[in-house]
């Protein structure tokens, strides 16, 4: 055999597809009440009336996006009066980029070298006598929600969902801007061991060809995923697994394929335990204190016996922002002046 050559009965993933992030499921099992939630929120637009908002959260990786996405598939297969607007936030640091994001998802062209407000008055022309339902994946990750108030006002029917990791995001939301969108919670709870391994073994059945995997292997996937509360942990292990056990030219999963995995998995991630005890200390309390101002997180370490000066622990912090653990974030400017927010690095 050459060394490019491919022996196809040795593959063991099937569909590799659908061992991606992105893969959105055919069967979203535990999230059935979420799922429900989300489209009576939509569904009082099919019959002329408002729909509601709703400000949907719980820890990363338990299904938020997946499901959202589910059910703007099944709304746009179902109508084409309501216009589903999807749009992940990261990245997308000012209002020019979430309009442009909008627009493109439109298929408006030529955007770039235009205001913000000329793409937006493009947006309202497409959407005129349309229903959009904007959804707003990782809100938390754009600096100003400033957009928000100009989509209220545009589009007064339409139905706006928010998404973030974060439970207490939004209290962060401007008065101005809350005032005018009336926000339902729907929280996401985590998943216990036994959803965890039903979903695992569903990917496996799905991605992988029969008898590729043995349930034990499932099941210790599984128990890791849990441990990490992110099902993304899960399907990684399933990928790099079965790539491992390909490689070693074997069409069934073994122990040792696993334990690569996990070990691959653990090399993509600095190392925490290599820090010293001060940069552990100025992590774990910024662990507790996502996004408070440097000032605020200094007074906690040294309530915690940290005994550095307020610039070797601002040099350390710099330290842990290099290792990829830490984002530094200078604010615009408080009654206190310039400061710096210091977030985890997601
Ligand atoms: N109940 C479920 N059934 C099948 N797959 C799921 C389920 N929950 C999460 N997943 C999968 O786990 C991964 C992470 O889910 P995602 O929706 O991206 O999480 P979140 O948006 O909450 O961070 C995705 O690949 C998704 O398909
Ligand atoms: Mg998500």
């Amino acid at each position: 055999m050459g060394l490019f050559d491919v022996d196809i009965n040795k593959h063991i993933i099937k569909n590799e597809e659908i061992l991606s992030y992105d893969y959105i499921p055919q069967k979203i099992p535990y999230r059935e009440n979420q799922i429900q939630e989300i489209a009576n929120s939509i569904k009082p637009m099919l019959n002329e009336r408002s729909g509601s908002n709703l400000f949907i959260y719980g820890a990363p990786g338990i299904g938020k996006t997946a499901s959202i996405k589910w059910v703007l598939k099944e709304l746009e297969e179902t109508t084409d009066e309501i216009i589903p607007i999807y749009i992940n936030c990261w990245n997308l640091k000012t209002k020019y980029f979430i309009f442009s994001k909008i627009a493109n998802k439109l298929n408006l062209a030529f955007t770039a070298g235009k205001s913000s407000e000329h793409v937006l008055q493009h947006i309202i022309y497409k959407l005129k006598n349309k229903k959009p339902v904007f959804v707003f994946d990782e809100i938390d990750k754009i600096e100003s929600t400033d957009f928000l108030y100009q989509i209220t006002s545009n589009f007064p029917s339409a139905c706006i969902h928010l998404i973030s990791n974060k439970f207490d995001y939004v209290t962060k939301i401007d008065p101005r801007i809350k005032s005018r969108i009336i926000l339902k919670n729907l929280e996401f709870r985590p998943y216990n061991l036994e959803e965890i391994n039903g979903i695992i073994k569903e990917r496996a059945e799905k991605a992988l060809k029969k008898n590729a995997i043995n349930p034990e292997h499932i099941k210790q996937i599984s128990n890791i995923t849990y441990n990490k509360k992110d099902v993304r942990v899960g399907i990684y292990l399933l990928k790099e697994s079965a790539k491992i056990a390909e490689q070693r030219g074997k069409n069934k999963i073994e122990k040792e394929d696993i334990k690569k995995a996990i070990d691959s998995s653990l090399d993509k991630k600095p190392d925490e335990e290599k820090l010293s005890k001060d940069e552990s200390l100025i992590l774990e309390i910024v662990k507790d204190n996502d996004g408070e101002i440097a000032g605020e997180l200094f007074e906690k370490y040294k309530s915690k016996n940290g005994k550095l000066s307020y610039k070797s622990f601002k040099r350390y912090a710099k330290r842990l922002e290099r290792l990829g653990l830490l984002k530094l974030k200078r604010t615009a400017g408080g009654f206190k002046g310039r400061s710096t927010r210091i977030y985890i690095k997601k």
